[in-house]
């Protein structure tokens, strides 16, 4: 057999974690932030109690001084709109302001470069109650927000994403509590609602090359390459449709400010094209990304379907739903789960990279990858998680192999840095590397454990991925 020499991870990768304002910060309505729809949310399941998540916003200077132990060279943080702007528009919370800045400057002292998410799933409920994305000033209300933290933020912070999961925000936002839309009446609202974000996005890209010196920013969705269920010719076209709807939607328009056809017939035949205004396609041609961030959980798996067959796959925004006449979530046998009943399939990873190079030719960030578990805390303070150490593992190791089959990887942020609260499934999904001492409503010490993986991780930076 014939074996090829892997080449090395770029000498700058950046490596590092990730974690979203609403998840890790706590004090969701005190230090003049005003609520966001995730603090008016109900969730199917899991705490929607988010006053102490991980206390991130007392806590961030031992966090972040565990971030320089494990050797992080970026850390990616999201920053939220309602603590900036607590009605959304109108006046700054000068608290907010300092907060992050002080987040800022404690990665800068370590050099760890601050990435920063502009959009994490947090609208402010004020602006949600005035018709959220759906209205036209939402747009706005968006590039507004983006100037005011390229003012305040961004003589020291240099990589911006713009919104995360923005498909997720569509496809599946009854699951992360952003939207209670059903029925078929729900398509034309999510497309103008999408339609409005992805011109939102393009001003916001434009303007941070107009007001940040250097800034480099993209967009951060949820990459996850479609399987066919076999090899029934039926099965790819429907492999192409979910990829269509759930990635190249969101690319083709933040790379080429271009409408993804087979993801426009969809709208067509949901009568949920979007309502496009004079000057809108152009201001998509100019968004222009530096880079391309995604997360990546797994990939997907969907056959064909010519009518309602229910959704027999469950789901959640790893699980595809059913979309009649164009595809059916399937579960794929080849792969195995994660405790939550996620598929786990690192060659996904690489042929979604494979995939994604080929058809945007920028630099990729992973701003996302990771495994949720129900860790356990022993007696003499260890988090013994072989089983995160297995899959982020094999997750870079496919990374190596997409570097070296010409892919070009600027960066490594999986999920999360530390403990936080999961979208919809409360504090018992872990996925940091640091442990929080506490439960779904018991909040104990709060305080810090370096888990088994957070040595491991270390030991991977410091070795810039030769050592796994
Ligand atoms: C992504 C989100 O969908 O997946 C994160 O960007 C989220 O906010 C992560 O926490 C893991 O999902 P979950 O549902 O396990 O928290």
């Amino acid at each position: 057999m014939l074996h090829k020499k892997l080449k090395p991870f770029p000498k700058d990768f950046l490596w590092g974690a990730s974690t979203s304002a609403y998840q890790v910060e706590g004090a969701n309505l005190s230090h003049g932030k005003g609520p966001s729809v995730q603090d008016v949310k109900k969730v199917p399941e899991g705490t929607s109690d988010l006053t102490v998540c991980a206390d991130f916003y007392h806590r961030y200077k031992e966090d972040i001084a565990l971030m320089a132990e494990m050797g992080f060279k970026v850390y990616r943080f999201s920053i939220s709109w309602s603590r900036i702007l607590p009605q959304g528009t109108g006046e700054v919370n000068q608290e907010g302001i300092d907060f992050y800045n002080n987040v800022i400057n404690e990665c800068l002292k370590y050099n760890i470069i601050p990435l920063v998410t502009m959009f994490h799933f947090d609208m402010p409920q004020a602006l949600e109650e005035r018709g959220g994305w759906e209205k036209r000033e939402s747009i706005d209300w968006f590039v507004n927000f983006a100037k005011v933290m390229y003012e305040n933020f961004g003589d020291r912070v240099k990589y911006w994403l713009t919104i995360n999961e923005q498909n997720v925000l569509i496809l599946s936002g009854d699951i992360i509590g952003t939207t209670t839309l059903t029925g078929p009446e729900k398509y034309k609202s999510l497309y103008q609602q999408n339609h409005h974000m992805l011109v939102a996005q393009a001003k916001a890209m434009a303007l941070c090359h107009e007001m940040v010196e250097g800034g480099k920013i993209g967009p951060a969705p949820n990459i996850s390459l479609a399987y066919p269920a076999s090899c029934k010719p039926e099965d790819q076209l429907a492999a192409q449709n979910l990829n269509a709807i759930r990635n190249w939607l969101y690319l083709d328009m933040a790379v080429y400010g271009e409408y993804n056809h087979l993801a426009w017939a969809f709208m067509e035949k949901r009568n949920a094209t979007p309502h496009i205004e004079e000057g809108d396609m152009e201001i998509l041609k100019n968004g222009h990304p530096d880079f391309i961030g995604f997360n990546y959980y797994s990939t997907a798996t969907v056959a064909w379907c010519d009518e309602n067959q229910g959704e027999t796959f469950g789901h959640d925004q790893q699980k595809t739903r059913m979309e009649e006449g164009v595809y059916l979530g399937a579960a794929n046998p080849n792969l195995p789960h994660t405790d939550f009943g996620w598929e786990i399939d690192p060659f996904g990873f690489r042929a979604t990279i494979r995939e994604m190079y080929s058809r945007y030719r920028l630099p990729m960030i992973v701003t996302e990858n990771g495994l949720g578990a129900y860790d356990k805390l022993t007696e003499d303070g260890k988090v013994h998680d072989q089983y995160r150490i297995e899959y982020l593992r094999k997750h870079i190791e496919q990374i190596q192999l997409a570097i070296t089959d010409g892919a070009e990887m600027m960066g490594y942020c999986p999920w999360s840095a530390i403990d936080l609260i999961s979208t919809h499934e409360g504090m018992v999904k872990r996925y940091g590397f640091i442990y929080v001492d506490r439960d779904e409503f018991d909040l104990k010490t709060l305080d810090r454990y370096r888990k088994d993986s957070f040595y491991w991780y270390k030991k991977v930076i410091a070795s810039n991925g030769e050592d796994l």
